[in-house]
């Protein structure tokens, strides 16, 4: 089968990036770190000034640079350098959102995982986890005997779930006085956002002891004490009954579907009559593109779970119904390849 000319063209050059991504990518990593992009959002600056400014030899910083440059997200003109629109927007500055927070937990956490893809993939089992101490079988579960990567990979998932949090606040719709449980709710990012939104709610956070622990630590005075804690195991605790919402927030997808129906069913057993389930995350389209979406479904197969994808919506309505729910919602198309199921239990 012959690909018409622009679709050639435009396969070339994702086969260029694709196969070139490491490099570029790791490059954009070392960017941020020896401070590149924070210095070229001052403004344009010679090669001087930036060998001044990260401290490295004139060399390695040449290498660097050409390689920024290959990126297209920095320019050189004139003999000086500068940042792009996107590299200011996305590269440069420290928030809680910072893609600095989400590139280095993809760098120490995802992408280590990926060289084991055919052995993981043939053996049907996370192989990838083998690297981390511990005998549990997830690398959450594993991570509680490493703080220090597992404050790397919960900042880095918080910065990613504050880039893709629109499409959650703006659809979700709490009203004054809505208890809402956030099962896997992390380092209480999304319960902190939603408290923001919706300042007559209250949010209790159900997630592992030691991820728990991080949320407490993180809660802020803006939270004001509507924020609660609860410390378990998804299959093996109760969850808090007798609530109006329950929200799973990138949290389905790291499991096989017979364990995601049973925590429907769980939470279908925690809602009050009349309360509403929510599923946020990423989706597989029908063409099955999203690359967000494929990196994730790796990761969790290789590394994280050995199960778990983005599902197709479709998918995730048939087990919504499945676990009692009679009528089911969903909102596509938001961004980063994410949807908003919504299903309320009669
Ligand atoms: C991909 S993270 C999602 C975090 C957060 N909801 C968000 O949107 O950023 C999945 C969460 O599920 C939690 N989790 C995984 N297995 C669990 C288990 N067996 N019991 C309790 N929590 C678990 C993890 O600790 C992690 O915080």
């Amino acid at each position: 089968m012959n690909d018409a000319p622009d679709t050639r063209s435009r396969l070339l050059e994702r086969f260029d990036l694709i196969v070139n991504g490491p490099a570029l990518f790791n490059s954009l990593v070392a960017g941020i770190e020896l401070g590149v992009f924070d210095t070229l959002a001052e403004g344009p600056a010679p090669f001087e000034e930036l060998r001044a400014r990260t401290g490295i030899p004139v060399h390695q910083l040449r290498v660097l640079l050409h390689a920024l440059c290959a990126t297209e997200l920095v320019d050189k003109e004139d003999g000086r350098y500068a940042n792009t629109a996107v590299a200011d927007e996305l590269l440069a500055g420290d928030g809680p959102d910072s893609w600095k927070h989400i590139l280095r937990g993809w760098q120490e956490i995802y992408y280590p995982a990926f060289p084991h893809a055919t052995t993981a993939l043939r053996a049907g089992t996370n192989t990838a986890l083998d690297g981390y101490p511990g005998t549990e079988p997830t690398l959450y579960q594993r991570l509680s005997h490493d703080p220090e990567r597992e404050a790397v990979l919960h900042a880095s998932m918080s910065a990613f779930t504050l880039q893709s949090m629109s499409g959650l606040l703006d659809n979700i719709g709490l009203a004054p006085g809505e208890r809402l449980l956030d099962i896997g709710g992390g380092d209480g990012t999304t319960a902190r956002e939603l408290v923001k939104r919706f300042p007559d709610s209250t949010v209790t956070i159900f997630d592992l002891p030691s991820v728990v622990a991080l949320a407490e630590e993180g809660e802020d005075a803006v939270a004001g004490g509507r924020i609660g804690f609860q410390g378990g195991d998804l299959f093996e605790d109760d969850f808090p009954g007798g609530v109006d919402c329950v929200l799973f927030s990138h949290c389905l997808e790291v499991l096989s579907p017979e364990r995601i129906l049973t925590l429907l069913r769980k939470a279908h057993a925690a809602l009050r009559p009349g309360g509403r389930l929510f599923i946020y995350g990423f989706t597989l389209s029908d063409q099955e593109r999203g690359v967000y979406s494929a990196r994730l479904s790796l990761y969790l197969t290789v590394l994280a779970t050995g199960q778990g994808l983005a599902y197709p919506v479709g998918e995730y309505e048939r087990l919504m119904r499945e676990a009692g729910f009679p009528t089911v919602e969903a909102i596509t198309g938001l961004p980063y390849e994410h949807s908003l199921m919504v299903a309320t239990k009669a």
